[in-house]
């Protein structure tokens, strides 16, 4: 085992990469002379910063806290902007989960993940023979959860807001209402998805994001009317804009026309809820992230609490002995998720047992340092007493030095493909996170049982992983990503890529990622993330690889060693920085 610290030919390229964008961002910034912000794919800035999926939703939020509002105002603006700019992810027909580091006071999290309709139930997605029905979970008015993000802007502002809600819903209905151009990437994805909306939609003449006199193109303007009359319904009556009157309405009707199950009383009694977040250490730092019904904090926790029994940084960055060893400790973390995670208002969740030190330390004892283990032999631990690619991120500092890491999501691109008509906005898939029949993967491959089991009012277990980490009691880093199953291992490495392997923020988020997941039992390499070299090395130790496309958009925030904050939007997608 090589001791010496060891950069691969990757992590140079990364840097080099990071260079040359941050040099023609920082040209382009010097353009905007009027503009009190920087922005960019990396930024750096004094006092406040904010990092998200799209542009104008990053630049909505940087003028929120311009103009005197703090990090949950410009969480607000932001989730509501990025619902018209980002349609794939962003959402008000999803939900998802904050986490919130005030600059005094304790760590706040908040759950508005969707929940199973009261009418769901176990086997709602099998065939009379017990066989999962094909697309069923994922595509149409059934493959929905109840939408908790509205709620979930709402609770979260109400404790810590300072604006007016109406005031920050405002700039996202000013880009549903005029419009926005839309960006290369989005012009062929919605160029790609054309057919694929007409199929599911009522009305093939008005969906939002369909185009029938000819493709779309870089700079075309989306206008969205339906969308920004229910936003000005959310900005006059709050909750009730969305969850009674004439959205839930328009989305009961919508579920209707589909066979979907959504009802009246499932949306007037959903509710955001507040939790505790998952609190650990790691190698000196302390790291806040999501508990139950996300997997994310947990699963992260004991991937690096494992982490920190291997000198990986000596190991060096994507070499052969560190990718064995995070490949190890991922297989065994995800069989734990398969088995032991869900909905804890549900089922009880061994939170203690499977971050416990001793437990952990056994695990880790487990791994072989130069051969793969064979997942079949990987089984979660039994505790005696036990009972029992679409998503998007964006990271928040405020002046006052507020964080909050927020990860919104209706699953899938695009969720469900369905568009409420007349309200103008897409309808989540997600009830497609719940096991749908053990030992039948989901879309992302993930295995899961009882503890994540339909069943009405039931939070479906998510792998989102909006994560906070202080370094001796001051915000040290903002951090979160898409990409399904990999959001954990990509949260896992960008902050491995910080602590272990000393790279700045904008190294961290563009180097190429890994990712393993137990089950199916293959690493999966970004493409030319890891050469030919190591390849064969860890093929000579017992593991399958197979390359895959991009994984994750991580869009994080760096406090560096000057005090300096420090922006990075992933080169992956169009996501953007901005700060002053
Ligand atoms: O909650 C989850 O874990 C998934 N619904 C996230 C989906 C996702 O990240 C897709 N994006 N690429």
């Amino acid at each position: 085992m090589s001791t010496k610290r060891i950069y691969s030919y990757q992590f140079h390229m990364a840097r080099a990469l990071v260079l040359v964008v941050f040099v023609s961002q920082f040209f382009a910034c010097s353009v905007f002379e009027s503009k009190n912000y920087k922005e960019g794919k990396s930024v750096f800035a004094n006092k406040a910063m904010v990092v998200s999926a799209h542009p104008e939703a990053t630049r909505v939020g940087i003028e929120v806290i311009e103009k005197g509002g703090n990090a949950i105002d410009a969480m607000v603006a932001v989730h509501f902007a990025l619902a018209v700019v980002y349609p794939s992810a962003g959402n008000i027909g999803g939900g998802g989960f904050m986490i919130y580091r005030p600059m005094d006071g304790e760590v706040a999290s908040l759950d508005f993940r969707e929940k199973a309709p009261l009418a769901a139930y176990e086997e709602m997605y099998q065939d009379e023979n017990g066989e999962i029905i094909d697309g069923l979970s994922l595509v149409g008015p059934m493959a929905s959860g109840v939408p908790g993000s509205v709620d979930g802007m709402i609770q979260a502002h109400e404790k810590y807001g300072s604006i007016p809600l109406k005031d920050l819903i405002e700039p996202a209905y000013k880009l549903a209402n005029k419009g926005f151009p839309i960006t290369e990437k989005q012009a062929n994805n919605y160029n790609r998805y054309k057919t694929v909306f007409i199929e599911h939609n009522q009305d093939s003449t008005n969906i939002p994001l369909v185009r029938l006199d000819r493709e779309w193109k870089e700079g075309d303007v989306l206008v969205q009317k339906d969308l920004a009359r229910t936003l000005k319904r959310i900005q006059e009556n709050g909750r009730d804009g969305f969850y009674k009157g004439e959205t839930a309405k328009l989305l009961v009707a919508e579920m209707k026309a589909g066979n979907g199950i959504i009802e009246l009383e499932d949306l007037v009694k959903y509710q955001a809820k507040w939790r505790a977040p998952i609190i650990g250490d790691y190698r000196g730092l302390k790291v806040y992230s999501m508990g139950p019904p996300s997997s994310g904090g947990i699963a992260l926790m004991q991937l690096l609490k494992m982490s920190a029994h291997f000198p990986l940084g000596d190991l060096g960055f994507h070499q052969a002995e560190t990718i064995h060893l995070m490949t190890e400790m991922e297989r065994r973390v995800y069989a734990d998720r398969a088995e032991h995670l869900g909905d804890a208002d549900f089922w009880e969740v061994p939170k203690d047992d499977l971050l416990d030190d001793g437990y952990l330390e056994t695990r880790v004892k487990q791994i072989n340092s130069s051969y793969a283990t064979d997942s079949e032999e990987v089984l979660a631990m039994d505790f005696d007493h036990q009972e029992s690619e679409e998503t998007t991120h964006y990271s928040i500092v405020d002046s006052t030095g507020n964080a909050v890491s927020v990860t919104t999501t209706i699953n899938s691109g695009y969720g469900s493909k369905v568009f409420v008509t007349g309200a103008g906005f897409l309808m989540n898939n997600e009830m497609d996170d719940f096991s749908s029949k053990p030992g039948v993967p989901n879309v992302y491959g993930l295995l899961g049982g009882k503890a994540n089991a339909i069943q009405a009012e039931k939070r479906m277990l998510s792998a989102m992983t909006p994560t906070i980490l202080e370094k001796d009691g001051d915000l040290f880093m903002v951090v979160g990503t898409p990409g399904g199953s990999t959001i954990i291992t990509s949260v896992y490495q960008t902050i491995l890529n910080v602590v272990d392997h000393g790279m700045n923020m904008a190294e961290a988020v563009s180097s190429g990622r890994v990712h393993h997941q137990w089950k199916p039992n293959f690493i999966f390499p970004e493409k030319d993330a890891i050469d030919e070299a190591t390849k064969s090395i860890l093929e000579s130790m017992g593991h399958s690889i197979t390359e895959r496309g991009n994984i994750g958009r991580v869009d994080a925030i760096l406090v560096n060693a000057d005090g300096l904050l420090e922006g990075a939007g992933d080169p992956r997608g169009d996501d953007w920085a901005a700060g002053f």
